[in-house]
């Protein structure tokens, strides 16, 4: 395989680290960053890892993943390392063409922070962009054209992160992500099945027929060697010259170039000004657990915590998994922060966010004093709303552990599968169309039929909103679950049954990833299950006035359960891929 190196070559490495590592232990004791230090972005953790696991969708990720801990790295070089290889071997939400979002809990200082590298809408852009004359917004605009993307923040989002927080060099982070795209590696099943699945909308453009089809047009293989070149040049000259080159150099030139040549609103002068932001996570509670997730731009924190303090006044463990009571209170209380992020959730960078309200407690009191315990609410009932359908999304979550208290949960995504189908010419990889995350107009629903308010409308160089949910559930100070989940509208969800399959119900972390999962999301006024909910449980909720539908699987939950010192690995069965591997 390209990317395992040789066992000598480790062992050296890890031999020098630990070198290294043992001479500051001795000679000068290592500070240990204090409570300032991290938001700030101070390097807080020097020490070498050893010991821990990694879960991500790809199993070469997860290798490569592997290696760096193997290799004396520490969870956040993993992370990076894992980020970038993900951008080679599942081009379909892996990315460097998108942004996400990334926090870190780091158990000695106490800290646990949150990068965010969402894209950010062009200088450009303006609020009635995907509208047409008539006023009514135009989904294709928003979903499939050059104006579609928002500028990238991956490079920057992980650069940073590995900056302030890992031990690699960018060059060696990217070395396995390079190794990957140049020599290529053999294609599973998933991703042959998943460009037939976009084939309409990966012909569509020459850069990216390139990229996904045989120079003859035909179709890969299961088993072909899938190499990248342009990728691989792309990753060379970041790994040579640094993440500003993705910005300012070639890369950025390309995309410039890309986006004139289809009217696209993006320039060089929006990529030369992009910056990730450190941000503190949302913070809660939860039955004696401190749960961090992301705060805005994604609503994912805000909302998980939101839920949680309804649920908390419920004895969920007692009244059973997956029980119809159960999913009851559990659907009303998500139809209620779905309702509330329609309206209040936005870039708060732009808008003001009551963020200590929505998350009070006090507030999920007056919320679940609400909730009658034997029927629904109907959603018109909670706020006036027009249902559209899901659709298919894709995003991607990875989860990463060692054993000096350092924990990442990383989702990012370029929003579809294979975002707006568009390869930037010549530097081979996917722009997002993460621009679709805006309200094209407050009150229509997006692709996931997420209905936004004017807190979300376009402006420029703002961030849309998310509800990308990595999450870190601490207990007495140390990580003990780190998860999160691609699905659109579905990920807030995903992650809350994760957690709660945790904590109430008292699952191992690949039972909690594995067990169905259900979904409210306000409008439409319906609970999306999957399969394996029992006929007698869907006809009590029915009976309560729930409309029940049983639909695709949902979200792909990477996560880590951390058990007195030693770490399990929860890889989501829904992806065929998805692989855990501790060390
Ligand atoms: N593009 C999906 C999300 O950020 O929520």
């Amino acid at each position: 395989m390209p990317i395992v190196h040789s066992r000598p070559r480790r062992l050296w490495r890890r031999t020098i680290r630990l070198l290294i590592a043992t001479t500051l232990v001795t000679s000068v004791p290592l500070a240990v960053a204090d409570s300032r230090a991290i938001l700030e972005g101070e390097r807080f953790h020097p020490e070498v890892g050893a010991h821990g696991m990694v879960a991500t969708s790809h199993f070469l990720a997860s290798q490569v993943a592997h290696d760096v801990l193997a290799d004396g790295g520490n969870a956040v070089d993993a992370a990076v390392t894992a980020g970038f290889a993900l951008a080679v071997t599942q081009p379909r939400s892996g990315n460097i063409g998108g942004g996400g979002f990334m926090l870190i809990s780091d158990e000695k200082s106490g800290k646990v922070i949150a990068i965010d590298y969402r894209e950010k809408a062009p200088s450009a852009a303006y609020e009635t962009m995907f509208q047409n004359d008539a006023g009514e917004a135009v989904p294709r605009l928003s979903r499939f054209t050059h104006n579609a993307s928002g500028v990238p923040g991956t490079v920057a989002g992980l650069a940073l992160a590995l900056d302030q927080y890992g031990t690699l060099s960018l060059a060696e982070a990217l070395a396995p992500a390079i190794d990957l795209a140049e020599n290529g590696f053999p294609l599973p099943q998933r991703f042959v099945d998943g460009i037939e699945q976009a084939r309409e909308r990966l012909e569509k453009w020459p850069a990216t027929r390139a990229k996904f089809f045989k120079p003859d047009g035909s179709r890969y293989d299961v088993g072909d060697i899938y190499r990248q070149p342009d990728l691989a040049a792309t990753l060379k000259r970041i790994a040579d010259k640094g993440p500003r080159e993705f910005y300012e150099g070639e890369t950025a030139r390309l995309i410039a170039a890309e986006m004139q040549d289809h009217d696209g609103l993006m320039t060089r002068e929006d990529l030369a000004a992009y910056q990730p932001t450190i941000r503190e996570p949302s913070h809660g509670t939860y039955r004696g657990y401190d749960v961090y997730a992301m705060s805005p731009p994604s609503s994912g924190g805000v909302h998980i915590v939101q839920m949680l303090n309804i649920l908390e006044g419920y004895d969920i463990g007692a009244m059973g998994f997956n029980s119809a009571d159960t999913i009851h209170v559990m659907a009303e209380a998500m139809k209620r922060a779905y309702a509330d992020r329609s309206k209040y959730l936005g870039d708060t960078d732009f808008v003001d966010v009551p963020l200590e309200g929505l998350t009070s407690k006090a507030y999920a009191d007056e919320l679940r004093a609400e909730i009658p315990l034997d029927q629904a609410t109907p959603s018109t009932e909670i706020a006036p709303g027009k249902p559209l359908p899901y659709e298919s999304n894709e995003t991607t979550h990875f989860s990463i552990a060692d054993d000096n208290g350092l924990a990442v949960s990383n989702t990012y995504t370029i929003n579809f599968s294979y975002g707006s189908g568009i390869v930037v010419e010549g530097a081979g990889f996917l722009l997002n169309n993460e621009m679709d995350d805006f309200s094209a107009k407050p009150g229509v629903p997006n692709a996931y039929g997420l209905i936004g308010g004017e807190a979300n409308k376009v402006e420029p160089n703002k961030r849309m909103l998310s509800s990308m949910t990595p999450t870190i559930v601490k207990k007495d100070g140390h990580n003990v679950l780190i998860t999160g989940s691609p699905g659109g509208s579905r990920i807030i969800t995903t992650t809350l049954q994760v957690l709660m399959n945790v904590i109430d119900h008292d699952m191992n972390v690949q039972t909690a990833v594995s067990v169905p999962r259900i979904h409210h999301q306000w409008l439409p006024d319906e609970i999306r299950i999957e399969q394996g909910i029992s006929p007698d449980t869907i006809a009590l909720l029915e009976a309560m006035g729930h409309t029940v539908s049983q639909q695709d699987a949902m979200g792909a939950a990477q996560s880590i359960l951390i058990d007195d010192g030693t770490f399990y690995g929860g890889a989501d069965p829904r992806r065929s891929t998805s692989s855990a591997m501790g060390l």
